[in-house]
């Protein structure tokens, strides 16, 4: 029996939207991972520091805005990975970790924690970011409220670690404070990459400064310091250490920032350099100069804690502990405790990176101790990015 020829053409005819009406799905359902190859909606900053320089204060600032997901130190990974590495040899992993996470795409972690079942809390200082303590990573706090890291951690840290995709996907900023990068060379393809829309806030402190904190936290700086030193552990007395170290840290911020000079004006506009005795000296002021630079409204709330934590009201268990005076005094600290041989001979190796930067150097024991004379130049650079 045959069909008459109309209806075999009318068959033909619902075959094919049967079978379009299918590939149209498929396309439509399967094909979504299309719109990633798009120019990235979110903004990416990555707060670029040292040691003991205030990082962890302005990743706060940053980590609790409502908008921002923010991850602390993502690179200590790597770094922790590979203990008897040296910095040069792991920046290349470092860089694609950050162009990962900045992505959202957490699997990159695979290569540095261990097999097995994760938590959010496999992350290191993962309660430090206000957004794995709010939806939807976890529904113990809201997003837009000031969550502290003592009671997020005991709430939180059951999660397991697919929230933290999940999460980073939900915000329209991804910022990331590292202390695990010396020279812009490695960071260049991030800022070029179409997919990424990175703006890069160097936070420096005086070397002076910087040289005390580390002082007096040396044990924990251990494993860091021995990374950093590279082959030259084997070749420096002890005591000169400390001295290389930072002679790496200064011609490191000496390079990027010599380096951005060298980019692309459109480039050159992403980059913001902060210092963190400006912070300390006027928190609001500078606060809103970072967030305006990242694109962040300076909500009211945000305002009135920032006030808080740098006036000592509470709030301050883990940014500047103190008020504003006190932080002032904190990042004077240097000038009566270390020894002018101490200084002097920082002031050698870090020199340039000072006068740059607008640190005064001093001369003299009795110009050290001197707290009338300010060593803080405003220097045209930052009376220009003030205006
Ligand atoms: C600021 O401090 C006041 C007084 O201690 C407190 O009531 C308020 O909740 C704090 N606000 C923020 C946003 O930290
Ligand atoms: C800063 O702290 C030092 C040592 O604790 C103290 O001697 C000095 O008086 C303080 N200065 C101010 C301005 O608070
Ligand atoms: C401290 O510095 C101020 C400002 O330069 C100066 O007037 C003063 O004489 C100095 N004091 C001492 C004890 O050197």
């Amino acid at each position: 029996m045959t069909f008459p020829k109309k209806a075999r053409l009318l068959l033909l005819l619902l075959f094919q939207i049967v079978i379009f009406t299918l590939f149209f799905y498929m396309y439509s359902h399967s094909v979504s991972p299309l719109p990633r190859k798009e120019l990235s909606k979110q903004t990416h900053v990555l707060v670029l520091s040292s040691w003991r320089s205030g990082s962890s204060f302005v990743g706060q600032l940053f980590g609790q805005h409502p908008d921002v997901f923010y991850l602390m130190e993502p690179a200590w990974h790597v770094w922790m990975s590979f203990r008897d590495s040296t910095a040069q040899r792991l920046h290349m992993a470092v860089r694609d970790l950050i162009r990962s996470v900045f992505l959202c795409d957490m699997s990159v972690f695979d290569a540095y924690m261990k097999p097995g079942p994760r938590r959010q809390s496999s992350l290191f200082q993962w309660d430090d970011s206000r957004a794995l303590c709010s939806p939807p990573a976890c529904n113990a706090f809201p997003r837009n409220k000031i969550i502290l890291q003592a009671q997020c951690k005991p709430l939180c840290f059951r999660q397991p670690f697919e929230v933290v995709d999940k999460a980073c996907h939900s915000y329209s900023h991804v910022v990331l404070k590292e202390v695990r990068f010396f020279d812009l060379n490695s960071l260049y393809p991030l800022l070029t990459d179409p997919s990424l829309k990175l703006h890069i806030v160097h936070l420096v402190r005086d070397p002076r400064a910087v040289f005390r904190s580390r002082e007096r936290t040396e044990g924990e700086l251990m494993i860091d310091n021995h990374i950093v030193l590279g082959q030259s552990r084997y070749k420096l007395k002890r005591e000169d250490q400390p001295y290389h170290i930072m002679q790496v840290i200064c011609q490191s911020q000496l390079e990027i920032y010599k380096a951005i000079q060298s980019l692309p004006k459109a480039l050159q506009q992403r980059y913001l350099l902060m210092r963190y005795e400006d912070l300390a000296r006027d928190p609001l002021t500078q606060t809103s100069r970072m967030y305006e630079f990242a694109g962040l409204k300076f909500f009211p709330h945000l305002q009135t804690w920032v006030h808080n934590i740098t006036r000592g009201k509470g709030m301050g268990q883990h940014a500047f502990h103190t008020n504003a005076r006190n932080a002032l005094n904190v990042s004077h600290a240097w000038r009566w405790t270390l020894p002018f041989e101490k200084v002097s001979r920082l002031q050698k190796v870090c020199g340039d990176t000072m006068n740059l930067l607008g640190y005064r150097q001093v001369s003299s024991k009795q110009e050290q101790r001197n707290l009338s004379l300010d060593l803080l130049s405003t220097w045209t650079m930052f009376e220009q990015n003030y205006s």
